[in-house]
């Protein structure tokens, strides 16, 4: 156990959900609270790492602020993210914390939309860029390891395992770390399970900031 792992790295994270507007009052969104997103911003901090949080509109305050080795960029929509995080890109580690609409609304309307009696609107999505895709695709290999080396979350409704290993697979990150269970959006609490291409492991359920604590020490070590 090293108690400062990630002196002198740099730490990209994206957390918290992204909002679609639909007119100037109405939206789409995704359900995170963006808790555990910025407990790995703090745990990173705690093992010295400078790190760049990434956030959607939600409530909370930015960890550890007066280390000064934090810079918090608010975003609302995924394309705005997305634009914030690119211009991230060097970094030694990328967390992908953030639950991003995979839709937002092709052509928001500039006014409310007024009720036209019991008629409803149709609205047209188009698909957002995938962030932690089009970050992946930005990786090197640096002292034969990938760089930076990039994490990705997944809550998933049904098999979580199959779906996780699929999304590891498919966006071509080492590692994905699966949301164990439907009772984590909002809660203090989270259940982990951690894919790699060793396998899989579960982290008990514990505080998310002790889970965060856990999985900065696991990648401190791939890195
Ligand atoms: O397969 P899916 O897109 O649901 O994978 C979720 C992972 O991808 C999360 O780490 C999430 O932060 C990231 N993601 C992203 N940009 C998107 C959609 C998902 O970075 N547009």
């Amino acid at each position: 156990f090293q108690k400062k792992p990630l002196l002198g790295k740099r730490v990209l994270i994206t957390a918290g959900p992204t909002f679609e507007a639909i007119d100037p009052v109405r939206g789409i969104t995704n359900r995170s609270s963006g808790k555990m997103g910025f407990a790995i911003a703090r745990a990173a901090l705690e093992a010295g790492a400078q790190v760049h949080l990434v956030a959607g509109p939600c409530d909370l305050t930015t960890p550890l602020e007066a280390t000064g080795k934090i810079t918090r960029t608010n975003v609302v929509s995924a394309k705005e993210m997305h634009a914030a995080t690119m211009q991230s890109v060097d970094c030694d580690i990328f967390f992908a914390v953030a639950a991003v609409a995979d839709w937002g609304i092709a052509k928001p309307a500039k006014e409310k939309m007024k009720r036209q009696g019991k008629q409803a609107p149709i609205l047209e999505f188009v698909a957002n860029p995938d962030i932690l895709a089009d970050l992946a695709k930005t990786v090197k290999t640096k002292g034969g390891k990938p760089h930076p080396y990039c994490v990705g979350f997944a809550a998933e409704s049904t098999d979580l395992q199959k779906h996780a290993e699929e999304k590891r697979k498919r966006k071509g990150i080492p590692m994905v770390v699966g949301n164990i269970g439907p009772d984590t959006f909002g809660s203090d609490l989270n259940q982990l399970l951690i894919i790699d291409e060793s396998g899989s492991k579960k982290i008990a359920k514990a505080e998310k900031l002790q889970l965060a604590r856990q999985l900065i020490q696991l990648v401190a070590k791939k890195i």
